[in-house]
């Protein structure tokens, strides 16, 4: 119980890698705000948590709309009085060569996985200045670093800015008392890669020297850690998940 009395807004809490983090952190006693756009796999998640004893709350709504996140996050705020922990995790992932990528689709991109974390951040922000406490921590990817293998420059340019983001966010929040980290995980099965057929899958499992895909735990595992106080220290870092896949 690492993090008892804490309260904890987690982004994309609806399946795969968000949902694992949410029942994590409550596993690990706090209390879970689950925001997802998908209303109804939130009521399953909560429900998975309520089944382990843990205390969550579902407030559906769209990362990319800035009055959607102050409306959850005035709820949370009323509700429960504060926000430690705020994970950036909601994204969307596709996979298309550069010349194909259209500028709605760009912008899509760009709306969701970084303009979302930007929003949840100013949101949350002000909030933990005030309490001169608190810890955000991003879901980047390996392709951030890199460059994509298999996504599209749309991702993997989006993925690169949540890095930078977090980075600058680092230096602006530490005197205030906010850590501000990142994961990166590398190929992570979820129902986002089962969009992609599986021999493409299959390559990323061999690349890996540690020789399996990562599971949703493996990044929530790290998550929990960030969010711990054995991390107070930790600022600015972009933890890497990824069975070796990238080594830098
Ligand atoms: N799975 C991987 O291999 C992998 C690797 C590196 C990074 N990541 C990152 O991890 C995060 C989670 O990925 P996942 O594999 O669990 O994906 P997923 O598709 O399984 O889950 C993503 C969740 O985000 C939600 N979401 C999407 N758009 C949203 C929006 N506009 N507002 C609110 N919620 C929204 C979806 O409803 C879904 O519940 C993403 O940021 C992804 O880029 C995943």
């Amino acid at each position: 119980m690492r993090l008892r009395n804490r309260t904890a807004m987690v982004t994309g809490a609806g399946q795969g890698i968000g949902q694992a983090i949410a029942l994590a952190l409550a596993r690990h006693g706090a209390r879970v705000a689950l925001c997802d756009i998908n209303a109804q796999r939130l009521d399953m998640v909560l429900a998975e948590i309520q089944s382990i004893g843990g205390c969550a709350l579902t407030c559906p709504m769209d990362v990319t709309s800035k009055e959607q996140i102050q409306q959850v996050v005035q709820q949370v705020l009323s509700l429960w009085g504060a926000i430690d922990i705020l994970v950036n995790n909601a994204g969307i992932y596709e996979v298309l060569p550069f010349e194909e990528i259209t500028e709605a689709q760009w912008d899509r991109m760009l709306s969701v996985n970084l303009k979302g974390a930007f929003l949840c951040c100013q949101a949350v922000v002000p909030h933990m200045k005030q309490r001169g406490s608190g810890t955000i921590i991003n879901i980047a990817s390996s392709a951030g670093k890199t460059g994509a293998t298999l996504a599209g420059a749309h991702y993997s340019v989006s993925k690169a800015g949540v890095i930078c983001l977090t980075k600058q966010l680092a230096r602006e929040l530490g005197p205030y008392g906010i850590t501000v980290n990142a994961v990166a995980p590398g190929r992570i099965d979820t129902p986002m890669i089962h969009t992609v057929p599986e021999d493409q899958n299959e390559m990323f499992r061999q690349r890996t020297p540690l020789g399996r895909l990562g599971t949703p735990e493996d990044v929530a595992n790290a998550v929990v850690f960030l969010a711990s106080d054995e991390a107070s220290f930790i600022t600015g870092e972009i933890l890497d998940v990824n069975g070796g896949l990238l080594i830098d």
